[in-house]
């Protein structure tokens, strides 16, 4: 295991080729690559390696019942991991590959257990990240890659996250500079006749043409607010996520800086993520305007309050619709009580 991870920048608009050569050369002999994608920076390692899933496992300290999501570079690579490729992940797959969007279909018999968790299906997405595709193309491996981050930490966006969590883990650490996105994929079961929204993210529940009545699961306590995604079918989302150090109060929209006025009352160091001035004696760390906004610096600032060791960080939330869901979903995982 190496000390420290190898770095290498990369061109976003013009990866290197002796780069990415170099990046699948390393997966291809079973070792991990820190990828770039558009949504956050994942950990790499071949699928089809199980010594090299379970070093994944182990950098990350995740539980092994929880399964990974296989990245490739086509429709044929998710043939390829597919028992069965349903029509609805068909057409899923070509309006939104590549692209933010997480497939879980039935798995193809062969896949190591680590891999899928030892579960029957297995979930699969083509990245539209310029580094991380061509990646997948050029070592035409179907790539095993969680978030890259420690469990239980906000996901990386930036190669200094992925440096912080796991610089002595991983072998290879591409930089592209931030993610696009910000927050990770949705994830959409799409095994049946209709999707079932069990993470939201950037490719939205409207985007999917998804009631939300009908994707939620009347089971379940928070189901309308989260879909199917606190049903337990999803095992990732069972787990607290995201969760900085720093105590995160969520303010109602247009109550942010009140809020952190409020609990910067006695000197206390306080942080603001929200639109407009920061009120006097609080931190402002970031002032997004907007849901698309607010996603790209959410992870980055929950990281930022914890190396700041604040007494608190308040970030303003908006409207629970299109990507605001995926963000508002995270936030709420970010302020549960531990
Ligand atoms: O944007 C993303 O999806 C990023 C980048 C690196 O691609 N990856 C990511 O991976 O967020 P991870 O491991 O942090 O989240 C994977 C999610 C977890 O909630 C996991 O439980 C779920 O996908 N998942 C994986 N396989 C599944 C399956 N067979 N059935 C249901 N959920 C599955
Ligand atoms: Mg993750």
């Amino acid at each position: 295991m190496p000390a420290t991870a190898r770095l290498l920048r990369v061109d976003p608009l013009a990866p290197d080729p002796a780069t990415i050569a170099d990046a699948a050369a390393v997966l291809a002999g079973g070792g991990l690559v820190a990828l770039p994608t558009e949504t956050v920076y994942g950990l790499g390692a071949s699928a089809s390696d199980a010594d090299a899933v379970r070093r994944v496992f182990a950098a990350k300290r995740r539980p092994a019942d929880n399964p990974l999501i296989c990245h490739v570079a086509d429709v044929d690579g998710l043939a390829a991991l597919a028992l069965r490729v349903t029509p609805l992940a068909a057409e899923l797959a070509a309006t939104w590959w590549p692209g933010p969007l997480t497939l879980v279909v039935d798995a193809a018999p062969g896949l190591p257990a680590e891999t899928t968790g030892g579960l029957d299906s297995v979930a699969v997405r083509v990245p539209a990240h310029p580094v991380a595709l061509a990646v997948l193309r050029i070592s035409g491996l179907a790539v095993a890659a969680p978030s890259a981050n420690r469990s239980g930490r906000p996901s990386p966006t930036t190669a200094e996250h992925v440096l912080a969590d796991l610089g002595g883990e991983v072998d290879l650490v591409l930089d592209a500079g931030p993610s696009p996105i910000g927050v990770e994929s949705t994830v959409v079961d799409a095994r049946g006749d209709r999707p079932v929204l069990l993470r939201p993210g950037a490719v939205t529940a409207e985007d999917l043409g998804l009631d939300l009545e009908q994707t939620s699961d009347p089971t379940h306590e928070h189901a309308t607010d989260l879909g199917a995604a606190e049903s337990g079918r999803s095992p990732g989302t069972r787990y607290r996520h995201y969760a900085p150090v720093t105590p995160l109060l969520v303010a109602a929209r247009d109550g942010g800086a009140e809020l952190a006025a409020q609990a910067a009352a006695g000197g206390r160091r306080v942080g603001l993520v929200a639109p407009g001035a920061v009120p006097p004696g609080v931190i402002g760390l970031a002032a997004p305007i907007g849901a698309t906004a607010l996603a790209a610096v959410l992870f980055a600032a929950l990281r930022r309050a914890d190396a700041l060791g604040l007494d608190a960080l308040v970030v303003e939330a908006v409207d629970d619709a299109g990507i605001g869901r995926a963000v508002m979903d995270r936030l709420r995982r970010a302020a549960a009580p531990g």
